[in-house]
């Protein structure tokens, strides 16, 4: 049993955590409420229905009856009071519910895409925009978000890979916890998807997961131990199997690691009808085979198959289905809903008005998640000498894209586009050029020649092109990752013109950016960063601000690269430059264009003095590493400064290096700092030969650098106690 967790209510009321016993009330009260049920009110309570627009009669019904736990997707306060009052005043037992929606980066205030967020590397801001998000949300009536996502992914065709944190599970543990950390000091929060769903071969959406189960422990699962350490309320289990077993109908994965070696002890909601593709899946025949599978696996909500209301109440009946399965799950939600102070005022939070829109924090995070991946002969910052500056693309003057593809209640209407900011802080001094020249994905070219036209005409052309938002996010998966439509072709010949060009990249995934690496001096990735999308982009352009994102996940070279991580094996035959024979390709290089953890900085930076305090550690030591970070340039800026740990041998092969430490580190120009990481041993534990959760004693390497291929290393060596 997790002791740490504060109750929501109290959190919300703004006390500090509470001692154990005082949560002894909550289960007496579940335990009176179950024994006043009916086993139809029992399994009501396990139904998630979604609305589609009003709560339509039908389900208004149903909540009266007692038969409804929560819904999801109402739109605005008075809804959810609405739908309250008749659970709570109408019901015959008198339960509030959950009310659930996907809160995913802000309610109204869309911040970046959590992929972007990531880039910040900064969990500090990452809960700041959860929290804001959550006010919101609770504002309008929602008390459930299903977020955060904190599926790994290595793999940048799978559209969903912009939901999470990139491909690192040590960022994304942290990225986690501190969104949860966020969410739950107004609304419960949700890890989502258990399991592995971002090991979807070939990237496509839904598709089949593979994988051992010691890379399902070590690479996917560790940001659902952060989250539930954390105090995440709820858990949402996948539609993916992992290696034919379907993740809403696999008791390893919910009984034995979630709830038996973890302590978890709130709620599992399905996926949307992922009980009901039990049947598609091939392991259940029947709805009622579906359902009872699934609870039995340990999965709570059914999300809108509404199996488990058709079905328990027969399947318990007969016996098939033991009282007590259904009884664990109800006591799982209400504990819940007890937590986050429903019964005592479903509405606490809840506004007539919204909150204003939270813009200053919105152009805070927008600014830290951009990242700079080119920038030759010093073109950015834009100087005075940008006297006419073309703004070309099909994004230039887009307020939808920005905000992505899981934008809740988010407008764009509140969007400021990148043409609006440029022209706002170009002002009197310059003369700022307008064309689309694309569309985002159709075959017209006839708008690039007045495109190119007006690159000729200006000292600078700033081209914004990328996805729309649709083409990432659920069911969005891609096979090809270059621009889409005829992007491509504008940027060759905007180029082509030998003007100096900024390339803005729009997109919810790494794109393949071999071209433009080589041929366009200047390329700045800004994801989808919400409202405040074109006010970061030109704090970033004029240089009011200096980039300081790093990237979250690695740059393929080409497709056929994919899936690619920097926390590779070695191989057996690692390469070897000018040999035939080693794990290698014919035609491109085994490395990404941009590594994981890449991101330029105006300024540069330079390490030196990597010291360890002690090169000989027991288990229960920390390592202490000491490096001097230097800004060697001529502006303030900030570093992300990393560091990456190799097991050099183990009873399994073990990744070539794993991030196990960072930290921003502003400087001003010609600074040095003694940056300290402390890195404890036992977090250098893994699943060894006989699935033990292990530090193995033996030699290690420690690397500290600007990203992922840093060099500066020392060896330190861990011994048994
Ligand atoms: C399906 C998605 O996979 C999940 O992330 C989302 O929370 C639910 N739909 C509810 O909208």
């Amino acid at each position: 049993m997790r002791t740490t967790r504060p109750l929501l209510i109290l959190a919300i009321t703004g006390s500090l955590s509470v001692p154990l016993a005082a949560q002894a009330p909550i289960e007496r009260r579940i335990d009176s409420l179950l024994a006043r049920m009916t086993l139809e009110e029992k399994v009501g309570q396990l139904n998630l229905p979604s609305v589609f627009g009003p709560v339509s009669p039908a389900q208004m019904d149903l909540v009266r009856k007692g038969l409804v736990g929560g819904l999801f997707n109402l739109d605005g306060a008075q809804a959810a009071r609405d739908i309250q009052r008749v659970a709570m005043e109408q019901s015959r037992l008198h339960i509030p519910l959950l009310l659930g929606l996907d809160v995913i980066h802000g309610y109204r205030t869309i911040f970046p895409i959590p992929l972007a967020e990531a880039g910040t590397w900064d969990p500090e801001i990452a809960e700041a925009t959860a929290r804001s998000a959550a006010r919101e949300a609770r504002a309008a009536g929602v008390n459930w978000t299903f977020a955060p996502m904190v599926d790994i992914a290595r793999d940048p065709r799978w559209g969903r890979i912009a939901e999470g944190s990139g491909e690192d599970p040590y960022l994304g543990s942290l990225m986690a916890a501190a969104r949860v950390r966020g969410f739950q000091t107004s609304i419960l929060a949700t890890a989502k998807h258990f399991a592995a769903y971002g090991g979807a071969e070939a990237g496509r959406e839904y598709n089949t997961v593979d994988v051992s189960e010691r890379t399902v422990r070590d690479i996917y699962l560790p940001p659902f131990k952060a989250a539930v350490d954390a105090g995440a309320g709820s858990i949402m289990s996948a539609f993916n199997e992992i290696g034919g077993v379907p993740s809403s109908a696999n008791p390893w994965l919910t009984n034995t690691v979630l709830r038996g070696e973890w302590g978890f002890d709130g709620l599992v909601v399905s996926d949307w009808t992922s009980i009901a593709e039990l049947i598609p899946h091939g392991i259940a025949a029947t709805r009622a085979d579906a359902g009872r599978l699934a609870l039995a696996a340990g999965v709570d909500m059914d999300m809108v198959s509404q199996i488990y209301l058709d079905s328990l109440p027969a399947l318990v009946q007969s016996g098939r289905v033991p009282i007590a399965q259904v009884d664990s799950a109800v006591r799982r939600i209400l504990r819940e809903k007890l937590r986050l102070g429903l019964f005592e005022d479903p509405n606490r939070g809840v506004m007539a008005t919204p909150p204003p829109l939270d813009r200053d924090l919105a152009r805070r995070v927008a600014r830290e998640s951009i990242v700079l991946l080119r920038n030759e002969s010093g073109l950015l910052p834009l100087g005075a000498n940008a006297k006419t500056i073309a703004v070309i693309g099909p994004l230039a003057a887009d307020s939808a894209a920005p905000l992505g593809p899981w934008h809740t209640r988010g407008q764009p209407g509140d969007v400021v586009s990148v043409l609006t900011a440029i022209r706002e802080r170009a002002g009197a001094g310059a003369t700022v050029l307008h064309a689309a020249g694309t569309g985002l994905t159709d075959a017209d070219t006839s708008g690039i020649a007045a495109a190119v036209a007006l690159a000729r005409r200006a000292d600078v052309t700033v081209l914004v092109v990328g996805e729309p938002d649709s083409m990432s996010g659920e069911a969005s998966s891609r096979a090809r990752l270059d621009l889409p439509g005829v992007q491509e072709r504008l940027q060759q010949a905007v180029v082509a013109t030998g003007k100096p060009v900024v390339l803005v990249l729009m997109n919810g995934r790494p794109l393949i950016l071999s071209w433009a690496a080589e041929h366009v001096p200047a390329i700045v990735e800004t994801w989808f960063l919400g409202i405040e999308t074109g006010h970061a982009v030109a704090d970033v352009l004029f240089g009011d601000v200096n980039p300081s994102g790093r990237l979250p996940v690695s740059f393929p070279r080409t497709v056929g690269q994919i899936p690619i991580y920097y926390n590779a094996k070695n191989t057996g035959r690692p390469a070897v430059a000018g040999q035939h024979f080693p794990s290698k390709y014919l035609d491109v290089p085994n490395s990404p264009l941009f590594p994981f953890g890449y991101g330029l900085s105006y300024t540069s930076f330079g390490y030196r003095d990597l010291r360890l305090r002690g090169a000989r550690l027991g288990p229960a030591d920390t390592l202490v590493v000491t490096v001097t970070v230097a800004n060697t340039g001529t502006r303030a800026g900030t570093e992300v400064a990393q560091l990456y740990v190799r097991d050099d041998v183990g009873s399994v092969t073990r990744p070539v290096r794993e991030l196990k430490g960072f930290q921003r580190v502003a400087l001003a120009p010609g600074e040095t700092r003694s940056v300290e990481f402390r890195v404890p041993v036992q977090s250098l534990a893994f699943w060894d030969a006989a699935m033990k959760f292990v530090v193995e004693p033996g030699t290690f390497h420690v690397f500290v650098g600007s990203n992922s291929t840093a060099e500066l290393d020392a060896g330190f060596e861990v011994v048994a106690p």
